[in-house]
């Protein structure tokens, strides 16, 4: 049995969507992507990805053979070939005659700016390797790093790919408790972080959080960490522990440019992503070097269309979560692109700022996702109008499902009516694009990801794994293993089996809805399972259940993700207030207090993002007769729709009990 239980995606609202843009003429004869890649990959599917991972990637020992899978699912790719990913993001540029190609032009969002070239940041991710071994990390260490949006942190990723000691980057926006759950499940034997860094025009600390993270808690033992490595940010005043915390700046500055980088086995660990799944606990999504790095090169090469030489790249998500490590990092570097890394929001120090640094940058290519969109859109057309965007030339699009009106939106008041879409579906799981149109070659249609790319075997199957026909809605699945599917959950092989590949025998399950439409194109309705999607952010409900009641005056909680037209889903949570406190919900004052209590309370076990958008208090939850909570009727609540069967309920009357109850509570303060 997989570990929740999944429900069949509802085909009422099937789009009927019949727009299609074809690419252009000049667009066409000039991509990266031509008709024949899908024909290379059907022709062998094995030989086209060893191809691909020859052409794209620098092996210091070339592989032999292309795909183990005989420990399914656990495959292994290219495993006897030995490579070092950090080598093929820097040191191979610089060696080809590149160095004084620009790779990140940062821009703070104070709006200090660095330009770091390829031969820079040679230097200086060789001097983080050296500073990393001299602390005692050791190949196959893990190191947690926690940074704001940095050059330090594309830095210190890569310092940590050159030695061999797997990566697990934590979102700064999660909590001291998140951090220290997720550092003590990957056993980390080193922290970096930043004093702190800049958040919508002042400095947020950062460094207070590891500290609380990494010391002993409740009888518990302090972790593993032996030292944090500290980048000076904002230069506010932090508190200090000599011997274990080092300044970043000193320990580079003590460190030689040299270093040679460690070749390790294409199985080799490269990090350690966690995200949400559908209990309380997080999963370790574990992703190795070689095939991870080949899919990460030949996506963002064929999907973005990139010509390194001229194009300017500018991927907004951060690298707290796996775009931020495949499109900002591994892909675009392995590639040898010059890009944009920016620190800030999109509102700071106004709503225009996005389009003063494309404009600035003149960005070609810009991957964003359906949620900033979105909020661009609210804020008003005129505000991108005011900037020069003539610059880009294809836009991507990530992390849920874009619906029609943001995508016609992008295409006309940022692509100019002229760049191509592509929208791209993949998870922190499949470490890479899966599925997306490619520029030049498919004619894009609004709401859609339509196709698997050249390499990959996608389709949407019923209930009993029976591929449904065209017109036909079901489960997203993954029929034949790829390069950068993740090797398992860290540390837990039974859940990385139970998850993705016990709901249907031999096929991963990606747990999103699908349908196709009548020409075979795959459009995404979201999360069949237990996982919300708020911002293009995967949040647990199950975690946020156990985070309201770790609190003393919560008895019982139920947590919805209901449709939001900006952040595509929004927490709405339902709780029963224990016996001594139940009347705190009686009055709407009373229930206001509450509401800001638990938020507060969330905020702090997981993060912000977290924290639900309404918390109501309720006196019943409805639940079946073999007690699982029915949060398809609490979704019905939360989206204020009339409520759907109730009949499998055990007491019918709860969800009277509930309306009545709700007609006076308030929705929570934005934010
Ligand atoms: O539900 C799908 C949605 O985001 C989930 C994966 O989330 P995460 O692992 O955080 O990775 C996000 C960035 C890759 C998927 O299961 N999702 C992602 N991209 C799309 C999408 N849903 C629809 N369309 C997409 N393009």
């Amino acid at each position: 049995m997989p570990e929740n239980e999944t429900t069949a995606p509802s085909l009422e609202n099937l789009l009927h969507e019949t727009r299609a843009f074809p690419p252009s003429p000049a667009f066409a004869a000039q991509a990266n992507a031509q008709p024949e890649l899908y024909e290379a990959a059907e022709a062998d599917r094995l030989e086209f990805w060893a191809q691909q991972a020859r052409e794209l990637v620098t092996w210091s020992t070339p592989f032999t053979q292309t795909l183990d899978w005989s420990g399914a699912p656990v495959a292994k790719w290219f495993a006897d070939g030995k490579l070092n990913a950090a080598y093929n993001a820097v040191d191979r540029h610089v060696e080809a005659g590149l160095g004084d190609r620009v790779a990140l032009h940062f821009e703070g969002e104070p709006g200090d700016t660095r330009t770091v070239t390829y031969a820079d940041l040679q230097q200086e991710v060789s001097r983080a390797a050296n500073a990393l071994t001299s602390l005692g990390v050791e190949k196959g260490d893990r190191v947690v790093i926690y940074l704001p949006m940095l050059v330090e942190s594309v830095v210190a990723m890569l310092a940590c790919a050159r030695i061999g000691a797997p990566h697990s980057v934590v979102f700064g926006g999660f909590s001291a408790d998140a951090l220290r759950s997720r550092i003590a499940d990957a056993e980390a034997k080193l922290v970096v972080t930043a004093d702190g860094g800049y958040r919508r025009g002042a400095p947020s600390a950062l460094k207070p959080a590891v500290d609380e993270a990494i010391a002993p808690k409740d009888g518990e033992p302090a972790t593993t960490v032996e030292h944090v490595l500290v980048v000076r940010r904002t230069g506010q005043d932090v508190a200090w522990t000599e011997g274990r915390d080092v300044w970043w700046h000193e320990a580079l500055e003590a460190a030689d440019t040299f270093h040679e980088p460690v070749a390790v086995d294409a199985e080799h660990p490269l990090f350690i992503l966690y995200t949400s799944g559908t209990t309380g606990k997080p999963k370790g999504i574990l992703h190795t070097t070689g095939g991870y790095l080949t899919q990460a090169a030949y996506t963002h090469k064929n999907v973005f269309d990139l010509k390194a030489e001229t194009d300017v790249y500018w991927c907004t998500a951060d690298i707290g979560w796996v775009t931020g490590h495949t499109y900002v990092v591994y892909g675009p570097l392995t590639n040898g692109a010059t890009q944009v890394l920016y620190e800030g929001t999109p509102d700071t120090p106004h709503r225009g700022r996005w389009w003063e640094l494309v404009e600035k940058y003149k960005v070609s290519i810009l991957y964003t996702a359906p949620t900033a969109i979105r909020t661009c859109m609210k804020w008003g057309e005129d505000i991108p109008a005011g900037f020069d965007l003539s610059s880009l030339r294809v836009l991507g699009s990530v992390g849920e499902p874009i619906n029609p009106e943001a995508w016609m939106w992008y295409r006309r008041v940022i692509g100019g009516d002229t760049a191509p879409i592509v929208d791209t579906w993949w998870q922190t799981e499949t470490g890479a694009i899966m599925i997306s149109p490619l520029p030049g070659v498919t004619a894009t249609k609004p709401g859609s990801a339509q196709v698997a790319l050249p390499g990959i075997v996608a389709d949407v199957v019923d209930d009993e794994a029976h591929s449904v026909p065209d017109g036909g809605g079901g489960y997203l699945v993954l029929s034949e293993p790829w390069p950068a599917m993740l090797r398992g959950i860290w540390g837990d092989l039974q859940r990385f089996k139970d998850t993705y590949w016990s709901r249907f025998e031999g096929l991963y399950f990606a747990g999103d809805g699908a349908k196709k439409d009548e020409d075979g194109d795959i459009w995404l309705l979201g999360r069949v399972d237990d996982v919300m999607n708020v911002s293009g952010h995967r949040l647990s409900t199950t975690e946020i259940e156990s985070a309201l009641v770790s609190h003393d005056i919560v008895a019982e909680a139920a947590v919805v993700g209901a449709n939001d037209e900006t952040t595509g889903q929004a927490v709405v949570a339902f709780v029963i207030l224990r016996g001594e406190h139940a009347d705190r919900g009686a009055t709407p004052e009373g229930a206001a207090q509450v509401q800001e209590e638990l938020r507060a309370h969330v905020a702090k076990e997981i993060g912000p993002i977290a924290k639900p958008r309404r918390i109501l208090v309720v006196a019943e939850l409805p639940k079946t007769r073999s007690g699982k909570i029915m949060r398809r009727l609490l979704r019905d609540v939360a989206e204020n729709r009339t409520v759907g069967d109730a009949t499998t309920l055990a007491d019918s009357s709860v969800m009277d009990l509930i309306a009545a109850g709700l007609s006076s509570a308030k929705p929570g303060s934005e934010d």
